[in-house]
């Protein structure tokens, strides 16, 4: 990859740009200053102002979203998940993504990616990638809702398709565990509003393999890269 696509797939700065960056002797191979914006570097032996170049081979976080954020970048709907991490993430090519969304009001674990291929996967209801969420009700649960959820009949309001089965466990009389392999739109709340009850409190705790654990509310951290192998695997 020459440098100055290398400086602005990854964030850095834009193409026109890359040429101040290389003059200003920030730009480095192995130790050497790197004077020509036309030559091809290998991103991962490049170092910008010191630092290695940050994921290279791409990047996948997991971060705990806090209530009153939202899952998308536009302006005017208040404050962003993007505002809770680097800026950088969003300048690369392609910028990173939440790998599908959490209501403004839903707090727990989000995944952000700029694997493309993986986005399609785990969101892909096709791939079964299992979701758990704690939720919490306005009033007490039946013990049948756990055969109701699982029976793959439950049916949104204003959709024709029926929920895949999903495995519900009470944890409290209004406090139950929900394990889902889709992800429609505010599918929890309106699965319970359909049974009468109204969610009032929904964290995510796990996605798939990756659990949240004790990471604090609006912090991050970085996950390994799903092998190559892995991808197959999850067809
Ligand atoms: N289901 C919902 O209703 N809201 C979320 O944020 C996630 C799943």
């Amino acid at each position: 990859m020459r440098v100055d696509q290398l400086l602005s797939h990854f964030g850095y700065c834009s193409r026109r740009e890359a040429g101040l960056w290389v003059r200003r002797g920030r730009v480095s191979l192995e130790g050497r200053v790197l004077d020509d914006v036309g030559e091809r570097v290998d991103p991962g032996r490049v170092t910008v102002d010191g630092e290695a170049i940050e994921g290279p081979e791409g990047l996948l976080v997991m971060l705990h979203k806090p209530a009153g954020v939202v899952c998308s970048r536009s302006d005017g709907e208040g404050r962003s998940v993007y505002e809770l991490l680097p800026g950088r993430w969003s300048q690369r090519n392609p910028p990173v993504t939440t790998v599908g969304r959490l209501d403004r009001d839903t707090t727990g674990l989000l995944l952000v990616t700029d694997l493309g291929d993986w986005v399609h996967r785990w969101t892909s209801p096709k791939h079964h990638v299992e979701k758990t969420y704690e939720v919490v009700l306005d009033g007490p649960g039946k013990a049948e809702w756990v055969d109701v959820f699982a029976s793959g009949t439950l049916r949104l309001e204003g959709e024709t398709k029926a929920c895949l089965p999903a495995r519900l466990e009470w944890v409290g009389d209004c406090q139950a565990r929900l394990h889902l392999v889709e992800g429609r739109f505010h599918q929890v709340k309106r699965m319970f509003s359909e049974l009468g009850r109204e969610v009032v409190r929904l964290h995510r705790s796990r996605f798939g393999s990756y659990e949240l654990g004790d990471l604090t509310e609006g912090t991050w951290r970085k996950l390994e890269l799903p092998s190559l192998d892995r991808l197959a695997e999850a067809g």
